[in-house]
Formats: structure tokens, C-alpha cells, sequence
């Protein structure tokens, strides 16, 4: 099987990341927003994204105008028609998401393959939502997509074979490193890495550290990018609070538990950066301060 031409669903922070990277990778790629003015956010943001990593001197010039060239936009369905394989990121919400592949189902060559970028949601479930089952998985991406090295390529009990390795492939053809992993909660990442996060919000809660302490414990200690509460402001606390519930709701496991001071946060509007506010206070962003 081979890939010539990607859709992405969505040009939101994830799926805008996926199109850059495939469009920068050689792929045609066209990405559907549901509006012209989403869509024009969308892109501008790829456009963004791509100055920055010629002003970075991570890439040139041509390279940043020939990417461009290969990416279109749209707000049909319907030209996703005949891409090899259309990569889903809408916002993470089953019902939306299902509807979503209820009209690709009917827009796509039967041949398309269908990935999810999901960070929580069953593979299974969703691919239930199609005729073409074995055709489906997931392809989890990182945050920020352009950098983060990493893609999870999630397998259900139904993918077939060969479908599943032109996904690592394609994985691969992207400039990302491929993990396999099997549709279970949180797939590989998220498994380990929610109760990492959850932990030291029960750590603050207990009063064993400061947020800034326990975020350069972290940092310096284990040689981490940044600590859990800068992730967590990151992330999105609204996000992570949503996934522990998902991951809760499926093993049943006090570690995936969201604590009382996270739900509070999201309760209170506190999402982290995007908001301005979350453990930290982003009103100068390279410059956060503990909020709490
Ligand atoms: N989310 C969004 N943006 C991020 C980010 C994150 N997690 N981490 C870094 N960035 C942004 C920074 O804010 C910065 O933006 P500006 O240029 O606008 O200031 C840009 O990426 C570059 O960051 P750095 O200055 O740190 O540059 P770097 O090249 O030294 O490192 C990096 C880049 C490799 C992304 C590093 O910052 C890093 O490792 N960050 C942590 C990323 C991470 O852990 N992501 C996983 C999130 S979990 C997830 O996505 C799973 C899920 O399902 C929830």
C-alpha cells in the first residue's frame, strides 16, 4: 500500500501540527476545518509555525514554500474523497468523533485508510462507527507535533497487518519514530504518564513540595524538559482532567483518579496556558509564576 496524498480532520493545535508534518514530509495534504474562519486560523498558524523554524534555521526557505504548496485547505468532506489515509483530529469528544468517521465512511475511496489521533478515546469504538474496521487505528501525535519525536501507531484486535505496517511506515516517512501499541486506555504514553502527573498534584495537595519546587526537582533531577505542573499548564488542565476520567472509567484504578484540586482548576476556568491560568500564571509567558 502505498500513501501519496493525506487528510487531516481538523486544524486545531494537533491536527494543524499533523498537516504541517506531512505537507514538510512531501506528502499532498489537504486539512478540513469545519469553517472558513477555523480553517483560516488553521492555517495561518502552519504558516507561523514554519517562519519560526526558518528563523530557527531549522529549515530554509524553499523548503518552507514547496511544504506550502503541497497543503490546501477546505471546509468539504467530501475532497478528502481519495487521500490513502486521513488522519482524524477533531475535538476529543466520542460523539463528535463518531460522526466525523460516519461521513468520511460514506466521502472515502474504500481503499482510504482511516487513523485517529485520540490521546484517550478507544480506537475500537470509534472504528465500530465505520464499514471498514480493519482498515482503522490510531496514530497519536505529541504536543508540539512539528518537534515531538514520538508517534503512537495503536492497533485494534480487528487492523490488519498490512494496513498496520504502512501506518508504521507512514509513521516513519514523517520523520517520527513509530511505537507499537495495542487499543488499551492511554495507549502507552498516557498510561504512564497520567498518574505520573495526577501523583504530583496529590503531592502538592500533601504539602511534600512547592509547585515550583517539585517542577525543578523533577526538571534537574530526572533530566525532564520541564516539571509536571509546567506539562500539566501545557497540556491543558481541562485535557488532563479528561483523560484521567476516561482512564478511570476503564480500570477502575485510584491512580487515574483526577484530585479534588484539578477538578476545582477546570471547575474555576484554570485551564493553564491557554487560559492564562492554571498551576501557574502565564501573564508573561516566559516568565510564569506559581499561581497556587
Ligand atoms: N505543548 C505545547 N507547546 C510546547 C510544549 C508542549 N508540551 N513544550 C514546548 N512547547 C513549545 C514552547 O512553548 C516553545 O514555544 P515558543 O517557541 O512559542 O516559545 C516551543 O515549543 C519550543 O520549545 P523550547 O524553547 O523548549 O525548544 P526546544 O527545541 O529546546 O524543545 C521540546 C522543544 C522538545 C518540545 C521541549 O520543549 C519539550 O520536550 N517539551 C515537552 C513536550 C512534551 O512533554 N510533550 C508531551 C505532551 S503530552 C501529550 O501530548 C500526550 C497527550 O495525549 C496529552
Amino acid at each position: 500500500m502505498e500513501i501519496k496524498k493525506v487528510g487531516v480532520v481538523g486544524c486545531g493545535l494537533m491536527g494543524s501540527g499533523i498537516a504541517q508534518t506531512a505537507a514538510v514530509a512531501g506528502y499532498e495534504t489537504v486539512v478540513r476545518e469545519i469553517t472558513a474562519d477555523l480553517l483560516d486560523k488553521g492555517l495561518s498558524s502552519i504558516e507561523k509555525s514554519l517562519a519560526k523554524l526558518v528563523e530557527k534555521g531549522t529549515m530554509s526557505g524553499e523548503d518552507r514554500q514547496a511544504a506550502l504548496r503541497r497543503l490546501s485547505g477546505t471546509v468539504r468532506l467530501e475532497d478528502l474523497g481519495d487521500c490513502d489515509i486521513v488522519i482524524e483530529a477533531v475535538s476529543e469528544n466520542i460523539e463528535v468523533k463518531n460522526q466525523t468517521f460516519r461521513e468520511l465512511d460514506v466521502a472515502c475511496k474504500p481503499e482510504t485508510i482511516f487513523a485517529s489521533n485520540t490521546s484517550s478515546l478507544s480506537i475500537t469504538q470509534l472504528m465500530a462507527a465505520t464499514h471498514r474496521p480493519e482498515r482503522f487505528l490510531g496514530l497519536h501525535f505529541f504536543n508540539p507535533v512539528p518537534l515531538m519525536k514520538l508517534v503512537e501507531v495503536v492497533r485494534t484486535i480487528v487492523t490488519d497487518r498490512d494496513v498496520y505496517e504502512t501506518a508504521l511506515q507512514f509513521g516513519l516517512s514523517v520523520g517520527k519514530t513509530p511505537v507499537r501499541a495495542r487499543d488499551t486506555g492511554g495507549f502507552i504514553v498516557n498510561r504512564l504518564l497520567i498518574p505520573y502527573l495526577l501523583d504530583a498534584i496529590r503531592a502538592f495537595e500533601e504539602g511534600i513540595g512547592s509547585i515550583a519546587d517539585v517542577d525543578t526537582a523533577m526538571k534537574l533531577g530526572c533530566g525532564y524538559p520541564m516539571g509536571p505542573f509546567t506539562l500539566n499548564d501545557f497540556i491543558g488542565l481541562d485535557t488532563t482532567y479528561y483523560i484521567a476520567t476516561i482512564m478511570f472509567d476503564e480500570f477502575k484504578e485510584k491512580r487515574f483518579a483526577p484530585p479534588p484540586l484539578l477538578k476545582r482548576l477546570v471547575l474555576a476556568g484554570h485551564y493553564g496556558k491557554k487560559t492564562g491560568k492554571g498551576f501557574y500564571d502565564w501573564s508573561d509567558p516566559k516568565n510564569p509564576k506559581p499561581a497556587l
